[in-house]
């Protein structure tokens, strides 16, 4: 049996390295019939015209360029019939290599999933790896190749708008999640009629941008880039990701797309790379704006030296290549790489073979929002929702209740629902499930549902309180649903105040005199600061952008059909004040042991310490006992591993799912270490009254740091582990020591 096994993996192994030869002699013979101005073509990329997700940078014609094979790619190009029409203009070329179409299917194509932090709420890797595999799907079938995703960048600043974009503060749950999105995206393997290939963004730190202003630079110690930002970058590439994407910002001083370090030394020589590097749109011009290129020619002189391969939409390349390279300043060699890894790409994905695989109407008709699809995207959605407060078991709702308003600026809104990123499907908004509907289609028929829409989301008009108070006095119990709007966070979208919007909080105050209970649905790309209504208002409940199946999910979990499961991702604040605010953070040399300990101690004066919700927090309708902690032993040596064990058994009356989380810290390093760090979790389901045991490894590699020579190492010395419920609730700790 074993040989068998040997003989099979050997196989496989040739197979793929022969498979990898034969696409390699491939790229070979066709890079040997291209000009010199064939081989920067394909180095170019372009946006359709009037369709920009960044700034257009002048909408020259391209059918001509297509023609001359001047161009290696198009983004924004979508659907069979679109990129049809545009490949078969590319493929009148002389040599007729086709296009790569890109798109950002960031949470889905046309069926729309939560935002990616709200995914990663949800702690469920199947089920975010789920999610990309449908988004895959979709797109593939509608004539798109790669998708420009998953954003893995680490995001500490909610002022930032891109955190919605990615999986929050947590290095290892980022790097476990980069992965899962890869894989989803990939599929088995490229190639198959389903996968497109991932664009792993943006390398590198762009989360870290001063200020959480986006675009802004980024200054950080290289110890800092490894331990933090990096291992997702890293997860994904393990994962098989075939393509990356740089940075718009300048990171210690260069700019990411310039940036040999990152790209060469790093990416492509230590990490071994074998795909693709695309600029962001229009990287390699900016490099004049950072004051880093006098010009276009220096930008992508700098740009193609350092490892950026694809110009995307700043027409650099395009400008400045052929001369640069016929006057000697860029070597033949580094240009003819770039090319090979493109084509290398366009083999893989059997574009040589056959340039219209992917454009089949019936399969794009059959793929888009299917049953199916529609069912992953409101389980992800339903998953993903964080249940912040429930006073006196004011949710699930009563059955008893026949008096239910529904108030707020997002109650009936329906595209507002997808959130940034998502696709817009022209003149089609029929798929989306908007709060109102869900909640009115899932409610029994004699349940009398009313709405008052209250306010706006950012203008100051009170003119519909009246309504609203007069709706919500006629009721038993409201519902409302506030947040910002879609476009509040996302590209572009940096806010220097966290605020809820407008007057909403003055709406929820207005209600919440009436004396009628409220449940209050907040919906953001980030976390808000929102504290008069954290403080008094009974229930809360954080939906994020939940996609397409928005109304659907939102009634699973406030109906009860669903017992909410959902762990925040990201810290949030009390105030813009503490942030950058994130849970693993050193102690310091004078920790406040509490907020009235402030004297000479690393505090403020005017507010808590504390986050107003701690990374990994989440309630459920259920409760949950953590105990029986035991370990294997206390003490290892640098080869051996403890086996921990706990219970944790459902207190409650609901079924429901928990999110076990492990902790780390160590107590002394050789430089200082933080005060915890998740080293792994695990979801359990749990009817009421089941104990389940949980085990957990712990062993060299989740002791294991950068330490100051950036060397990976696990020290000897004394180690907290905590189990809890979230980093700020632990429940059950012990002492090791590693020998
Ligand atoms: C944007 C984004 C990047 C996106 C690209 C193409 O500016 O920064 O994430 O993939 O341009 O839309």
């Amino acid at each position: 049996m074993i040989n068998r096994i040997i003989i099979a993996i050997l196989l496989l192994v040739t197979t793929t390295a022969a498979a990898q030869t034969k696409i390699d002699r491939r790229v070979d013979s066709v890079l040997r019939l291209m000009t010199l101005e064939e081989k920067v073509g394909q180095l170019n990329q372009y946006t359709a015209d009037g369709l920009a997700t960044g700034p257009v940078s002048g909408d020259d014609r391209k059918d001509e360029q297509l023609r001359q094979g001047k161009v290696g790619s198009m983004l924004n190009v979508k659907g069979v019939k679109d990129t049809r029409a545009v490949q078969t203009i590319a493929l009148q070329s002389r040599l007729r290599i086709p296009l790569l179409f890109g798109q950002d299917v960031i949470h889905g194509y046309k069926t729309t999933f939560p935002i990616p932090l709200a995914e990663a709420a949800s702690w469920d890797l199947a089920a975010i790896e789920k999610a990309a595999r449908v988004a895959a799907v979709e797109a593939a079938a509608s004539g798109i190749h790669w998708t420009f995703a998953p954003m893995v960048d680490i995001g500490r600043d909610p002022r930032w708008g891109r955190v919605m974009e990615g999986a929050g503060e947590d290095t290892y749950l980022g790097s476990l999640i980069a992965a899962a999105r890869v894989k989803g995206f990939q599929g088995k393997r490229l190639g198959d009629i389903d996968a497109v290939m991932a664009c792993v963004k943006h390398f590198a730190a762009y989360g870290a941008a001063i200020g959480g202003r986006d675009y802004n630079s980024v200054d950080m110690s290289d110890r800092m880039l490894w331990e933090t930002y990096l291992p997702p970058f890293k997860a994904a590439l393990d994962a098989g990701a075939a393509t990356f994407m740089n940075s718009f910002n300048d990171l210690n001083g260069i700019p990411a797309t310039a940036n040999r370090y990152l790209q060469r030394d790093i990416l492509k020589g230590k990490w071994k790379f074998s795909g693709f590097v695309v600029s962001d749109w229009g990287s390699i011009g900016e490099m004049i704006a950072h004051g880093y290129s006098a010009d276009g020619a220096a930008a992508a002189k700098s740009a193609i030296l350092a490892g950026s391969d694809m110009d995307m939409e700043s027409r650099a390349y395009r400008d400045h290549l052929v001369t640069l390279v016929k006057k000697g300043e860029v070597p033949l060699s580094i240009v003819d790489d770039a090319v090979r890894r493109i084509l290398r790409k366009k083999f893989e994905m059997g574009l040589f073979d056959d340039p219209f695989k992917f454009c089949n109407e019936e399969r794009e008709q059959q793929a888009l929002n299917n049953a199916s699809h529609k069912a992953a995207a409101r389980d992800m959605a339903k998953k993903s929702i964080v249940l912040l407060k429930n006073e006196n078991s004011l949710l699930p709702l009563s059955d008893t209740l026949k008096r239910i308003a529904f108030i707020g600026p997002l109650v009936k809104e329906v595209k507002q629902n997808l959130g940034f990123w998502s696709i817009e499907m022209p003149d089609d908004s029929s798929y989306i499930v908007s709060q109102w509907q869900g909640l009115r289609e899932r409610l029994p028929a004699n349940t009398q549902l009313t709405y008052a829409k209250g306010c706006g989301i950012a203008d100051t008009s009170r003119g519909g309180f009246e309504e609203a108070l007069r709706v919500a006095k006629a009721s038993q119990l409201v519902i409302m649903s506030v947040g910002e709007s879609r476009d509040m966070s996302g590209e572009a979208h940096s806010r220097a105040s966290l605020q809820l919007p407008g007057v909403q909080e003055e709406l929820i105050k207005a209600i919440h005199a009436t004396g009628v209970p409220v449940v209050v649905v907040i919906n953001a790309g980030r976390p808000l600061i929102f504290n008069w209504t954290a403080d008094n208002m009974p229930a809360i409940v954080y939906s994020w952008w939940l996609g397409s199946e928005a109304g659907n999910a939102l009634a699973d979990v406030l109906t009860g059909d669903y017992n909410p499961s959902a762990k925040l991702p990201m810290t949030f604040p009390r105030a813009e004040g503490q942030i950058p605010i994130y849970y693993n953070h050193f102690n310091t040399g004078r920790p406040a042991a509490s907020d009235s300990d402030r004297n000479y101690k690393s505090a403020y004066t005017d507010l808590s310490l504390s986050p107003r919700y701690a990374f990994g927090y989440g309630l459920s309708y259920t409760t949950f006992r953590y105990d029986n902690l035991q370990l294997d032993k206390k003490k290892m040596k640098a080869g051996e591993q403890i086996s921990l064990q706990l219970k944790v058994t459902n207190t409650g009356k609901y079924a429901g799912e928990e999110v076990v989380q492990l902790y780390l810290r160590d107590r002394f390093g050789s430089v200082v270490r933080p005060v915890k760090e998740l080293k792994d979790f695990r979801k359990i389901s749990l009817q009421p009254g089941e104990t389940k045991t949980v085990q957990f490894i712990i062993n060299k590699e989740k002791l294991s740091f950068y330490n100051d020579k950036l060397q990976w190492i696990a020290e000897p010395g004394v180690f907290d582990v905590m189990v809890g419920s979230a980093s700020d609730d632990i429940r059950v700790k012990e002492v090791i020591e590693l020998m």
